[in-house]
């Protein structure tokens, strides 16, 4: 089968490594990289570490308005899509590359199948909450990473074209743990010991896009009793250049300000963390198959699982105690398997059973 993978941002090619890796086996694949994210440590350097082909296509859309970038992505994917004709179409997750694969598809009449579907915040004002509704709704197959997300899918009359596969970042971090056997840890080379330090990501428009939220978060983030380590994402970047050029590590001393880290290094920090403090959604994932306790600084989650395991904890970054929260978070030993295993081998025996129409 020819099928045209879609991907643009960090988290897809993530999702894409195992996904591409073992659709190949048996399919053509094609890659389309939209181009949404283009600074190499938020980009080239997954395809090099995560060994994924290099894109057959590359659109280099870059950066915009939500409806100018989706726009610019659906025009040129139809292009693609006209000249390639695949017959399934595949898109992960819920950013803007995501909507603008499936929406071309399907105005094409090709087959979509989607990739964590059935994840909901219920808060339409996130963006990825609107691409997310919306690709479930024209995609032709919903793959679900959680019990949680069948019954979301369920309720919206989905069930006939939903299959629960688990979800793909476990096999994504299976192979970044089996390409970093024997990597010098990147935590020891930083100087800090196993559980002597936080890590931090914020890129949630509502948490960074208003400095002086932004700087009341992270003046408390300041006051924790170890070390923050924070790879700041471009667009937070972008904020704290504007406003605060210069004057961070005055500011915040406690706080370590280092580029996006490659994926094998990330899940290091990670895994070798007193705690992970984050707005992220693949991050909560993550922390929970690490077993490390999270903190995710936003009033509601997709991930609900991993806060009812009690992990997770979500925490309004104007809570008054906000720091005691996160020093004190401790979660209880008991620990489930929530996302599955294997899930690439899953996903990709479905495909091969599909009976392809649109
Ligand atoms: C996007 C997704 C979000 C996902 C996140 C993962 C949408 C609506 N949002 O958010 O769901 O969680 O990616 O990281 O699709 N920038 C750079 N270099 C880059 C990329 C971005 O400098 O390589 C800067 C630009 O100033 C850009 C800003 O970051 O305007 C935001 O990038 P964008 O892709 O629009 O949204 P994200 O916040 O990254
Ligand atoms: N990640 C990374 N380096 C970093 C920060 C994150 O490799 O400096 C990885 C992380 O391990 C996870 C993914 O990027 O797999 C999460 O991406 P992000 O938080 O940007 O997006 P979200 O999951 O919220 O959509």
């Amino acid at each position: 089968m020819k099928i045209a993978s879609i991907v643009g941002a960090r988290p897809q090619f993530v999702k894409l490594a195992p996904f591409s890796k073992k659709i190949r086996e048996k399919n053509h694949e094609i890659i389309i990289h939209t181009g949404q994210h283009y600074d190499v440590n938020m980009s080239a350097s997954f395809f090099k570490e995560l060994d994924i082909p290099n894109p057959d296509y590359h659109l280099e859309i870059g950066s915009d308005t939500h409806a100018k970038q989706t726009g610019k992505m659906l025009a040129e994917l139809e292009d693609v899509f006209v000249k390639e004709q695949p017959e399934l179409v595949v898109v992960f997750g819920d950013t803007n590359s995501t909507l603008a694969g499936a929406l071309a598809a399907a105005k094409l009449h090709i087959p979509i199948l989607h990739i964590e579907a059935g994840l909901r915040s219920f808060n339409r004002r996130m963006p990825e909450e609107i691409n997310r509704v919306a690709t479930d709704h024209i995609s032709s197959f919903l793959y679900a990473p959680t019990e949680a997300a069948m019954i979301n899918l369920s309720k919206e009359g989905l069930e006939d074209i939903s299959y629960l596969t688990g979800d793909i970042m476990v096999d994504s971090l299976k192979l970044a743990l089996e390409k970093s056997k024997g990597r010098e840890l990147v935590n020891e080379k930083m100087g800090l010991n196993k559980e002597e330090y936080y890590l931090l990501t914020l890129h949630r428009p509502q948490n960074v896009d208003n400095y002086e939220y932004l700087s009341n978060l992270l003046k408390k983030m300041n006051k924790l009793d170890l070390p923050v380590i924070f790879p700041v994402h471009p667009r937070t970047r972008k904020i704290l250049r504007d406003y605060a050029p210069n004057t961070l590590d005055e500011t915040y001393p406690a706080i370590r300000f280092i580029e996006p880290v490659g994926y094998l290094d990330f899940i290091n920090l990670q895994a070798n963390s007193k705690a992970v403090v984050t707005d992220s959604g693949g991050i909560q994932k993550e922390a929970y198959i690490l077993k490390r306790p999270c903190v995710t600084v936003r009033t509601e989650t997709e991930w609900i699982e991993t806060v009812n395991s009690g992990w997770n904890k979500l925490l309004a970054p104007d809570s008054e105690d906000f720091i005691e929260q996160i020093i004190e978070h401790r979660p209880l030993n008991e620990y489930h398997d929530l996302f599955g295993q294997n899930v690439a081998a899953k996903m990709s025996e479905i495909i091969d059973s599909m009976e392809l129409k649109f």
